[in-house]
């Protein structure tokens, strides 16, 4: 079966997080992604919090499935030329280095132009046009200056950043998209263009919900659904919510059975209001679905501290999993709250492809997250990372480069 991107091929000249990210999801689809790194080093990520000695490290292998990798020093005179070469027979450059760093090799947009008009020029940066442009980012810098961390964690404690990689994998999804936009363009303009995700704007537009609230702050001075309300006060930012729900049908996470020595024991609970008659029989507390202080979605607002409470004392009798299938009876939305490795444990992740095996030369098996987007014509198939350089000859061949140039090449240590 073809896959969507067939005859696609992308200098994927990332590393670290965030563009291999991308890269590996247009690989996924079937790209050709041809990873370009530097000689005799490669991605800093190989050796990063290794744990299998002279492996490469999960932090890579886990970023990289399904690439090619071939050494070049872009910054030898002849390595540009091969370098150019593939910029010839690419249709996408894709790179986060620090800001000004492609330029410094040379590789400016006016030149790639001149050699490849139709090619695409994708890169993250930590921020967009403006007076911290730059600056280099990692992935919690941008949570903090994205507005994640201004809103994350409780209000009587400091600014918290999140597990799930916002500002990396969150941006290298932005990316991802605008390349494939691009390539859409260009089958009707026949040009490339430039594709910028700033790490900055990836995460502010994650984190969209809060700059509503504040505008709503701004107008009303208190929103009725965060846990400042009625008791706590609002300042003139939006303050951490804490656990509660973004939207709507306030939610909280509340203690399961075994609470006391299991660190996961506790289940997300939403008061969704179509299912509060539900909510209430459960619990044991049928006369709150007709009392005026509790039938209402906006009677319960001011005493949701109360309400949770009582939730709790029934969830803290039933384990997350029996409280999650007691309550999905009745439709009420609910979910455990997953340990790293009861999920690494799942068997229905496991038959999506979404937690995958995956066997390597060198470190042996290993597991991934595979591809979360699901095409029903163009399946994935996980394959392991490349090793360093593993397939330069092989690329270079296909550039043209005959085994005399490509030793000399290789003495020259231009590869
Ligand atoms: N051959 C020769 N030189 C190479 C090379 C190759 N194949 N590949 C990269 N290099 C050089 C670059 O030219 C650059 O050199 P220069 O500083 O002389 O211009 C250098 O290697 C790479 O630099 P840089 O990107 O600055 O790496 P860093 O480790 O200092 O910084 C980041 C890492 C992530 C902070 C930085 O790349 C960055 O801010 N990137 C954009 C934001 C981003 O993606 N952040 C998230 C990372 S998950």
């Amino acid at each position: 079966m073809g896959k969507a991107l067939d005859g696609v091929r992308i200098l994927d000249f990332t590393h670290v997080q965030s563009g291999p990210t991308c890269t590996q999801l247009l690989a996924w689809f079937g790209a050709d992604v041809i990873k370009v790194e530097r000689a005799g080093a490669g991605d800093i990520t190989r050796e990063q919090l290794r744990d299998v000695p002279g492996a490469d490290s999960l932090y890579f292998t886990m970023l990289n499935h399904n690439k090619r990798s071939v050494t070049i020093d872009t910054k030898n005179p002849e390595g540009k030329l091969v370098l150019e070469a593939l910029i010839q027979k690419c249709d996408v450059l894709v790179e986060n280095f620090a800001p000004g760093a492609l330029d410094r090799m040379g590789f400016t947009w006016e030149r790639i132009q001149e050699l490849n008009p139709r090619m695409i020029v994708a890169s993250v940066k930590g921020f967009g046009p403006g007076p911290y442009e730059d600056c280099k980012v990692y992935e919690n810098v941008a949570q903090c200056v994205g507005g994640a961390a201004s809103t994350t964690g409780f209000d009587d404690g400091p600014p918290v950043v999140t597990g799930a990689q916002i500002g990396d994998s969150g941006t290298g999804l932005h990316l991802a998209l605008g390349i494939v936009t691009a390539l859409y363009q260009r089958t009707m303009t026949g040009r490339g263009q430039k594709v910028l995700a700033a790490m900055q704007d990836g995460v502010l537009n994650l984190c969209r919900v809060k700059l509503r609230d504040q505008q709503r702050l701004e107008r009303t001075g208190v929103m009725k659904e965060y846990p400042q309300y009625p008791n706590g006060t609002f300042g003139e930012a939006v303050p951490r919510a804490g656990n509660a729900s973004g939207g709507g049908q306030p939610g909280w996470i509340l203690k399961c059975k075994g609470w006391e020595h299991d660190p996961n024991a506790y289940i997300y609970f939403i008061t969704q209001a179509p299912v509060w008659v539900k909510i209430c029989n459960v619990i044991g507390r049928e006369e709150w679905a007709t009392h005026p202080d509790y039938a209402t979605p906006d009677a319960r607002l001011p005493r949701l501290k109360d309400i949770f409470a009582e939730v709790e004392r029934w969830t803290m009798t039933k384990t997350k999993f029996e409280a999650m299938e007691i309550l999905n009876e009745h439709d009420i939305p609910c979910g455990p709250i997953l340990s790293m490795k009861e999920i690494a444990e799942d068997e229905s992740l496991r038959k999506t492809g979404t937690v995958v095996e995956v066997d390597h030369p060198v470190r042996g098996k290993y597991l991934t997250v595979g591809n979360p987007i699901k095409l029903s014509d163009s399946p994935t198939d996980v394959k392991r990372s490349p090793l360093l350089g593993e397939h330069t000859d092989e690329v270079m061949a296909e550039l043209g480069y005959s085994r005399e140039q490509i030793d000399a090449l290789r003495t020259a240590g231009a590869i």
